[in-house]
């Protein structure tokens, strides 16, 4: 039953009944066509779709254009990697069982969008996402928290968005619920992979020392033998603010280097001293 545990009990007897319908029909057509039914077995997590409206909202709040490369992880009938094609992203979708690849494709053919989007049958925990500026999930609270160090990877600015399922504490840059028409799992995430700053920074009036947890930061500036704490210190992948001394630093950091403006007129620049 794991992977059963996290339906609530209501939800688990409404999927089996419209899984018992669902088998039911398939029985009676008599078609052989692969049919997915609701709680089937996946390997990691069974399958349940995202309600539309949500798969909707998750590519909304991901700000997804067609500029972007779209990627679901376990992305079960295809429905958000088609959405997004449709958006005009070129979109992969990786899926463990081969028979969600066949129909995601036959899904795909069907809304016109075969250009643009494509199935593989992988396993999610074996492949490459690092291209994506966007991936999409609704997997499960423990996989969302073994895929986190690979995510935390990603090129910062990649926008992550999960359905219903947290990253532990790493908190959501966003989050959103639909109301109308969304009976279950009606919540999305999104989290922005932030750059990695940990460490020490040089700048001209002194050093820069910063503590990194996820997209927050805090530390100290230190210049003439002052230390002065930073607050509100943030992170929204490449972009980066905090306050000093009652001056406010916004700045965009590349690798080795952080510049941009300070509230008070003129711009600053830390180059990387060390971790
Ligand atoms: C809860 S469903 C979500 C489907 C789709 N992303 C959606 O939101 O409608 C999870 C999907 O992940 C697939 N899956 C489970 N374990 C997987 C793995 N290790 N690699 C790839 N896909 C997997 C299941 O077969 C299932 O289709």
């Amino acid at each position: 039953m794991k992977s059963f545990q996290w339906m609530r009990p209501w939800i688990l007897s409404l999927f089996l009944s419209v899984a018992m319908a669902g088998a039911c029909a398939q029985a009676q057509s008599g078609k052989g066509e692969f049919e997915p039914q609701v709680g089937q077995e996946g390997k990691d997590v069974i399958w349940v779709p995202t309600p539309q409206l949500l798969v909707d909202k998750m590519l909304d709040i991901a700000k997804v254009t067609p500029k972007d490369y779209v990627i679901d992880l376990g992305s079960g009938d295809g429905r958000t990697v088609i959405t997004a094609a449709k958006r005009g992203s070129k979109a992969l979708g990786i899926e463990y069982n081969p028979d969600m690849v066949e129909l995601s494709k036959r899904n795909a053919a069907k809304e016109g969008v075969s250009d643009k989007a494509s199935f593989v049958k992988a396993d999610l925990f074996e492949s490459d996402f690092s291209q994506a500026q966007v991936i999409t999930m609704f997997l499960l609270p423990d996989i969302n928290i073994r895929l986190r160090p690979k995510i935390l990877d990603l090129n910062p600015g990649t926008r992550i968005v999960s359905n219903s399922f947290t990253m532990g504490e790493w908190s959501a840059d966003d989050t959103v619920n639909v109301k109308d028409g969304c009976v279950s799992y009606c919540t999305a995430y999104l989290w922005i992979v932030p750059a990695k700053v940990e460490g020490t920074w040089q700048l001209p009036a002194g050093d820069l020392t910063l503590k990194q947890s996820f997209q927050m930061i805090s530390g100290a500036l230190k210049s003439r033998g002052n230390s002065t704490p930073i607050a509100n210190g943030k992170l929204k992948g490449d972009q980066i603010t905090f306050n000093s001394g009652g001056v406010l630093y916004t700045g965009r950091v590349s690798g080795n280097v952080m510049e941009g403006s300070l509230s008070t007129g003129g711009s600053w620049k830390a180059t990387r001293a060390g971790k």
